[in-house]
């Protein structure tokens, strides 16, 4: 069968490393961003052919509709749902459109598009959503992109359980600290960037995510062994206390 991907947020970071595992295990990519050079610059440099892109701004309906409608004209075997975006700002100090934003691509086009691609789905296929070790914790001038995260991983972890019974595979992704243009984009410092001990690379963190997709086997995959031990803590403390120690990071 041949293999098509569509992944978002496909012009950096996390998503460019899933396009270009993706096309060299032999898949042709559809790669959407809202940034065409770079876009055009990827799907050129992809291994394989037929590799395209889509220019779409996620927080817009109209370009998530447009987007979905692709899932009706052709069959893709694979959604990669990475766009996302945060900030760092206490929620009551931030324009509220600051939020609308966050919430409208990292949940409503997550929504339509996983909506879009499982009508469509056939056994076999599969979608993976990336959600963030931050859908496990809250966390204070994150407070919307951390509920955004979790909103994530409670939907995937549901389409697991819903789709298995006719064999379409739903991962949620938490990656922890990746080393991307997220933390400058979200409004970090360049030389606030969190620990090196902790960040991985984008390629080992996809490269975690397709050995799970290949096995199939868990509805839920956290990046890095360091974040598995971190979380396994954090289960031993009330919540109270989880919030007040991300409180200070
Ligand atoms: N980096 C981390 O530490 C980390 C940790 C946990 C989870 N994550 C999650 O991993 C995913 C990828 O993040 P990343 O680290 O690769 O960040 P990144 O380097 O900032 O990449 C974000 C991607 O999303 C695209 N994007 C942003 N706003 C968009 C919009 N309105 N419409 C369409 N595309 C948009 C960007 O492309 P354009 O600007 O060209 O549109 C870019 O391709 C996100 O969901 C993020 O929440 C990241």
């Amino acid at each position: 069968m041949k293999k098509k991907a569509l992944v978002t947020g496909a012009s950096g970071g996390i998503g460019e490393a899933f396009a270009r595992a993706l096309a060299r295990d032999g898949y042709t990519v559809t790669a959407v961003a809202r940034s065409e050079e770079k876009l055009q610059a990827l799907t050129a440099s992809l291994v394989g052919e037929g590799h395209r892109h889509e220019v779409a701004d996620l927080t817009k309906g109209e370009d998530v509709e447009r987007i979905a409608t692709l899932f009706a004209s052709e069959h893709y075997t694979l959604l990669v749902n990475n766009a996302g975006a945060g900030w760092y700002e206490p929620f009551a100090e931030a324009e509220i459109t600051r939020a609308e934003n966050v919430v409208s691509l990292n949940i409503s086009s997550v929504v339509a598009l996983s909506h879009a691609f499982l009508r469509h789905a056939e056994r076999g296929d599969a979608l993976l959503n990336v959600a963030s070790i931050l859908g496990l914790l809250p966390y204070p001038t994150g407070a919307v992109y951390a509920a955004s995260k979790a909103f994530v991983l409670s939907f995937s972890e549901a389409l697991w359980y819903e789709q298995k019974g006719r064999g379409v595979y739903v991962q949620a992704l938490c990656p922890g600290v990746t080393a991307s243009n997220f933390h400058v984009a979200a409004g970090g410092a360049p030389h606030e960037q969190p620990s090196a001990w902790l960040t991985q690379s984008a390629e080992e963190v996809v490269d975690e995510a397709l050995t799970a997709i290949e096995r199939r086997a868990k509805p839920t995959v956290v990046a890095n062994w360091k974040n598995k031990v971190m979380l396994l803590f954090a289960r031993f403390l009330s919540r109270k206390r989880v919030v007040l120690l991300t409180g200070k990071w």
